[in-house]
């Protein structure tokens, strides 16, 4: 496997992305954890340092142990990470000067041209003469450490790439991992391929170690897994399962604010499929008697959180000898929060709900999907038999349809919704939209008006439809279903759903909009 030792760049997980591509198994690390212990237990094939936001100028900034380049295994410096090679081997470093003549600084958009073309590094980079590459370094490197040869120049990094051929070193100023380094890929590519790596990582190995670890963790102790019924927890619900059988059991707290037939789901999925021991927490009677009479979005959320923390809580406390809670906490989450730059806050994700329970609670947590992207949990939740129609899923708020009825919040209301959202995602995957669309959805709105059906006056309730493209949430435009498909809709809820006579589709993409209307 190959080690990544990250200094804190925001491109970090891009690295990873671009080998796992290229089927080679990876991990990322925060530099703070790699020591000389953890280098030799870790047994990296190669390692690379990412990029980072400090300055190798500065004392006491970032670095990898000094054994690391005395495994004999090959290594990476990407942009701070080269600069950390070169100063750790001998060269130089100085701080680059932004504006003015002479200004050594380089953001954006460069060229980088051939000064040597035959090392294997190289192989299918420099093809049509010189190479686009995306630079953001403010240092650069002065002078280069003994044994290494300058590979390519750019006009305001005379050592964009370099190398010591004989251990195999090799440096760049720029990130190869981004999509303006349009060809980056190839050097990852060859990279791995002077590490011996034979790129026959897959999901099924990923499975297997994944499973190893969880039981080498685990030991014969007890597990519980808070249950949501969206993707992230499932598979990492039936991994842990497939590994330590009956010490797994899940939690699944029904706050009577989810989807038509979602609960009953979830429970004949994981009970009677898989073979899980589960509680199923019916607690509705609890949340929506809270939820009386509660028309404020904020108040709405809090009081759903609490609740939650309270009945996981309790029931969590009636599994004897539980020393574990799994979450399905995935990469994206883990990089946040080691971050160094302070990234914009992402999406609030449904384990933050029992956020601080472990150690109010005394547990240990298991993360077994802490490597992964969402598209690879999607790929190991398909490897683990879970069906096509549960990982592909939309994403669902934590506090379920409660922010999707603004207002007071009844049950005569949420069942409106739910058959209403039903006929709606119906007739999306009928159309063959429903994996166009990121997230789709019903919200019934606290107006009531009028209309007219047969002979009579009707004075029900109006809803709004929803659906928005988006890669993460942070950003969403509305999606543009053709009038033809808005009428059909339409047609069908007024028809199908008694309690609505008036159907809007909302076109307010986020910003300025959210996606949920609470
Ligand atoms: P907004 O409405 O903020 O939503 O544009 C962005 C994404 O986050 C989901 N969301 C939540 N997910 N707990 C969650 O697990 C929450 O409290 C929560 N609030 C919003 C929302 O469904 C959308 O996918």
């Amino acid at each position: 496997r190959l080690l990544i030792i990250d200094f804190g760049s925001q491109v970090t997980q891009l690295i990873a992305r671009r080998l796992r591509e290229l089927n080679v198994y990876c991990e990322i690390h925060p530099y703070q954890n790699v020591t000389d212990a953890f280098l030799a237990d870790f047994k990296p094939r190669a390692v690379i340092f990412s990029g980072g936001p400090d300055s190798v100028t500065r004392e006491g900034s970032p670095r990898p142990p000094q054994s690391v380049y005395t495994l004999g295994v090959p290594v990476l410096g990407i942009c701070y990470g080269q600069q950390v090679m070169m100063q750790d081997l001998g060269g130089q470093v100085e701080g680059g000067k932004i504006s003015g003549g002479g200004g050594t600084a380089e953001f954006g958009r460069a060229y980088v041209t051939p000064a040597d073309q035959t090392d294997p590094f190289l192989n299918g980079w420099f093809a049509e003469g010189r190479e686009q590459v995306w630079m953001s370094h403010g240092d650069h490197v002065s002078r280069i450490a003994p044994g290494f040869e300058v590979y390519g120049t750019s006009p305001n990094a005379p050592f964009a790439i370099t190398a010591d051929p004989k251990r195999h070193f090799y440096a760049v100023q720029f990130h190869p991992e981004v999509h303006h380094t349009p060809n980056g890929k190839t050097l990852y590519e060859n990279f791995v391929k002077l590490a011996g790596f034979e790129g026959d990582w897959t999901m099924g190995a990923y499975r297997a170690e994944a499973i190893a670890k969880i039981r080498a963790q685990v030991g014969d102790k007890k597990v519980i897994c808070g249950l949501s019924g969206g993707v992230d927890s499932s598979v990492a619900a039936v991994l842990i399962h497939e590994a330590i059988g009956e010490q797994l059991t899940c939690v699944f707290v029904d706050h009577g604010l989810l989807r038509q037939d979602e609960a009953q789901e979830v429970v004949t999925m994981f009970r009677d499929n898989y073979n899980i021991p589960l509680i199923h927490a019916d607690e509705q009677d609890l949340f929506l008697g809270e939820l009386e009479g509660v028309t404020d979005p904020e108040v709405k959320r809090k009081t759903i959180g609490r609740l939650f923390i309270d009945v996981f809580q309790k029931h969590a406390n009636t599994i004897e000898g539980a020393e574990f809670l799994a979450q399905g906490t995935l990469y994206p989450d883990v990089i946040e929060s080691v971050s160094f730059s302070g990234g914009p806050s992402v999406t609030i994700k449904s384990h933050h709900n029992v956020g601080g329970l472990p150690e109010k609670m005394g547990l240990k947590l298991v993360e077994p999907l802490r490597e992964l992207f969402k598209d690879e949990v999607r790929a190991l939740g398909r490897e683990l038999g879970l069906p096509e129609k549960f990982i592909g899923r939309h994403p669902f708020p934590g506090p379920g349809l409660a922010i999707r009825c603004p207002g007071e919040i009844t049950r005569a209301k949420l069942e409106i919704l739910r058959k209403a959202d039903a006929v709606y995602i119906d007739q999306i995957r009928k159309h063959g939209l429903y994996d166009e669309i990121w997230q789709a959805f019903v919200a019934i709105l606290p107006v009531r008006t009028v209309g007219v059906m047969g002979d009579g006056r009707t004075y029900d309730y109006a809803c709004a439809l929803r659906a928005v493209t988006s890669v993460d949430g942070m950003t969403a435009d509305y999606y543009p279903f053709t009038h033809e498909f808005l009428g059909e809709t339409a047609t069908r809820i007024i028809n199908e759903v008694e309690g609505i006579n008036r159907v809007t589709y909302d076109i307010t993409s986020k910003p300025p909009g959210t996606i949920e209307w609470e």
